[in-house]
């Protein structure tokens, strides 16, 4: 059944009324206004989708701008900037669908590797980005955060970054996670370092704990992502929320970041839904083969 969370969260821009076909209700989903109006497409999709089943924290790895702008013989920095309005509508539509968190993987320690031009445009781009959505980003109550080696950025970058944490800090609505400068592996041995930087001073020889790692982690304090996201087609990881995805359900699609849309958002979720979340255990109500007190499983 879909039901919405609440109502007075809709907004007037971004109305649509969809009759639900088995309970004749209607569904007002909200938006706000820089969405514009909802598609037949979406009107279809947003039907299916069950609000009260969404993941908690969506991750994406937004992936193939250069090959967006090469299709188009365009300097990969147009495809990079045709990236931040797929950016701008996933951010929004997640917040609108009250998601509790959203992590976008916009710099990899990797990608410092690439030419100097391009990376000092992204860097570019993301304060220019800051700078231009913070009203939005405020009126949709969103919470900044930023995954990373913040402290290895230009300073220029990291005093933006700084003012954005600061500035959205008291937001209750969805947290905005940009991974910046990250390695989910960087992330893993950060976080052992902050746990025996600790410790030295107690002396202690505790074994550490899984819960105790997942707290010196970047995303200390947010759920897992349950839900990932590749655009592009590429099979990988790369390095992204390595500890934090052990459970999530993947989702790659073929579409370019620069085309990912409302209704490729609307359709990675709906396949979420799909899915037949078992963390390593077994189907409900399916008699255990042996007897796994924990079953270990994929
Ligand atoms: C990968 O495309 C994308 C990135 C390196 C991330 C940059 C993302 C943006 C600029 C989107 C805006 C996001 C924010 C938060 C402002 P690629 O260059 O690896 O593509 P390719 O694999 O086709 O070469």
């Amino acid at each position: 059944m879909l039901t919405l969370r609440r109502k007075e969260d809709f907004g007037e821009a971004f109305r649509t009324t969809v009759s639900h076909t088995k309970m004749h209700k209607t569904l007002q989903v909200p938006a706000p206004g820089s969405l514009g109006p909802v598609t037949p497409e979406e009107a279809r999709l947003l039907e299916k989708l069950d609000l009260t089943r969404l993941p908690r924290h969506v991750a994406v790895i937004m992936d193939g701008n250069g090959r967006w702008a090469q299709k188009r013989h365009l300097p990969r920095i147009a495809g990079h900037r045709s990236g931040t309005q797929s950016a701008r509508t996933t951010i929004e539509t997640c917040a609108r669908l009250k998601i509790e968190a959203l992590t976008l993987y916009a710099f990899s320690v990797e990608n410092w590797r690439r030419p100097k031009a391009e990376i000092d445009f992204l860097m570019q781009l993301l304060r220019e980005y800051l700078r231009k959505e913070m009203p939005l980003i405020q009126k949709n109550e969103i919470r900044m955060r930023f995954l990373g080696r913040i402290g290895e950025l230009p300073p220029g970058v990291q005093k933006d970054v700084r003012e954005a944490m600061e500035k959205t800090a008291g937001n209750q609505g969805m947290v905005l996670c940009v991974a910046l400068n990250y390695g989910g592996r960087a992330e893993i041995v950060d976080a052992m370092n902050a746990i025996l930087e600790e410790r030295n001073g107690h002396g202690s020889a505790e074994r550490i704990s899984e819960e105790q790692l997942a707290r010196y982690l970047y995303t200390e304090g947010l759920p897992d992502p349950d839900l990932l996201i590749r655009t592009s087609g590429e099979m990988r990881v790369s390095n992204f929320l390595l500890w934090q995805i052990a459970y999530a359900e993947i989702f790659v699609t073929e579409t370019l970041w620069p085309d990912f849309n409302r209704a490729r958002l609307l359709e990675a979720l709906l396949e979420f839904q799909k899915r037949e979340r078992r963390y390593g255990g077994i189907r409900e109500g399916e008699a255990p083969v042996e007897k796994p007190a924990r079953a270990a499983g994929h």
